[in-house]
């Protein structure tokens, strides 16, 4: 094990990841070419900080972090041992909080951001020494950060905007306006990476002829959702949207409720990806934040897998919503580290979306109710810019 994470506080699981903070340890191992070294990072609290701040630097009061070099002597390999130690990293989780709140940050971020500190100062780094040297220590961390947080995605998480509910409104007058045709291109020409509609069964929103218009329309991505239907497998293959994702579909629904059971439809699900897969069309399956369907999902030979993000946005305290977060933050990584490519969506809207959209295993997002009806007040070529700007800073 050349990482080990050592909680000696009450810590909230759900406020920490410690999954993370071992990946993000072993990676900066990787990355400072010493994989040959062990590391310890303990999360403790404020009174356990202030003993070893006493003890060790005759300060008082806690810190947040303090780094302790295992030394020339451990640093030897003994027989048996295959790593070197380099030592431990102390965190005040306490502290860490405090920081992260008067820093309007992420507590995740703070924890990184100490955790590359304490590692520095493992690897010699010192800011106390000289301001030459702080200097250079506070440049290295920034850079650090920076990699630490890109190792993962090749690119930027994109915006992809539905469309249905444009389509929800012409269907009520059952005229022709408004046109998601035309909203699609405004979209487009807002900013938008990609366009997704729901073909439904019921055909309660989406037409055939939106689809097929779309596709010879639309400049950028046509992302047709769909259920598992024979019918509408037969219009996809038609149509060859740049991808599928397949969704549940119920007639009773509003919306779509929940994510796919890829272990209950499994075999219908495979059999739909192979005959999409031969055509060339790439498939994701929507699904809940669960380990257990992302498993699954990757045995189905699909591309993609689009978490779910309803529960996440409609958590109604902050700690749901801290829960939620998690769950999609770890599914997210799993279905990264599992080979499958992540999107995310469904409820997010001009709050909720920032937090997602910085997860660096994700891909796009897909967003439509928020957007449009933002669009009644400020008009859909704003609305799509405000959404893209939100996601571009969070990158
Ligand atoms: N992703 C999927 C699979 C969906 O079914 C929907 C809703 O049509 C969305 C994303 C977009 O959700 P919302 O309209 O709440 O942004």
């Amino acid at each position: 094990m050349p990482v080990t994470i050592s909680i000696s506080t009450d810590i909230d699981s759900y406020e920490i990841c410690t999954d993370t903070l071992e990946k993000n340890t072993k990676w900066l191992l990787t990355a400072s070419k010493i994989k040959d070294h062990t590391v310890s990072v303990v999360l403790l609290d404020d009174a356990q900080m202030a003993g070893f701040n006493k003890k060790y630097r005759n300060k008082d009061g806690p810190t947040n972090v303090l780094s302790f070099p295992a030394g020339d002597e451990t640093s030897q390999m003994f027989p048996g041992e295959s790593l070197k130690d380099l030592g431990d990293i102390l965190i005040s989780v306490e502290t860490a909080k405090r920081e992260a709140q008067n820093e309007k940050k992420q507590l995740a971020r703070k924890l990184d951001e100490l955790l590359i500190h304490g590692f520095l100062h493992l690897l010699g780094h010192d800011h106390e020494r000289s301001e030459k040297e702080a200097l250079a220590m506070w440049d290295e961390e920034k850079r650090i950060y920076k990699d630490m947080k890109h190792r993962r995605r090749k690119t930027m998480t994109h915006l992809a905007i539905n469309v249905d509910h444009v389509a929800t409104i012409r269907q009520a007058r059952g005229i022709t306006e408004p046109d998601p045709v035309l909203a699609a291109g405004i979209c487009e020409l807002a900013g938008a990476a990609g366009i997704v509609v729901h073909l439904r069964e019921d055909r309660r929103h989406i037409q055939d002829r939106d689809v097929y218009l779309l596709r010879d329309t639309i400049k950028t991505k046509l992302n047709l959702e769909m259920a598992v239907s024979k019918e509408i497998i037969g219009i996809a293959l038609d149509v060859k949207p740049d991808m599928i994702t397949l969704v549940p579909e119920k007639r009773q629904e509003l919306t779509t409720e929940g994510g796919l059971d890829v272990i209950a439809n499994e075999k219908k699900i495979r059999k739909t990806v192979e005959k999409m897969n031969k055509a060339g069309i790439p498939v994701s399956l929507f699904i809940d934040p669960d380990a257990v369907q992302i498993e699954a999902a990757v045995d189905t030979g699909a591309t993609f897998v689009e978490l779910h993000t309803g529960c996440y946005c409609d958590a109604t305290t902050e700690k749901e919503r801290d829960q939620e977060f998690l769950l999609i933050e770890r599914s997210a990584e799993l279905a990264f580290d599992s080979g499958l490519r992540v999107n995310a969506g469904h409820g997010l809207d001009y709050l909720t979306t920032a937090r997602v959209a910085a997860l660096n295993t994700i891909e796009e997002l897909s967003i439509g109710h928020a957007i449009i009806t933002r669009a009644v007040f400020v008009g859909l070529d704003q609305a799509v810019r405000e959404m893209n700007e939100i996601i571009m800073r969070a990158n």
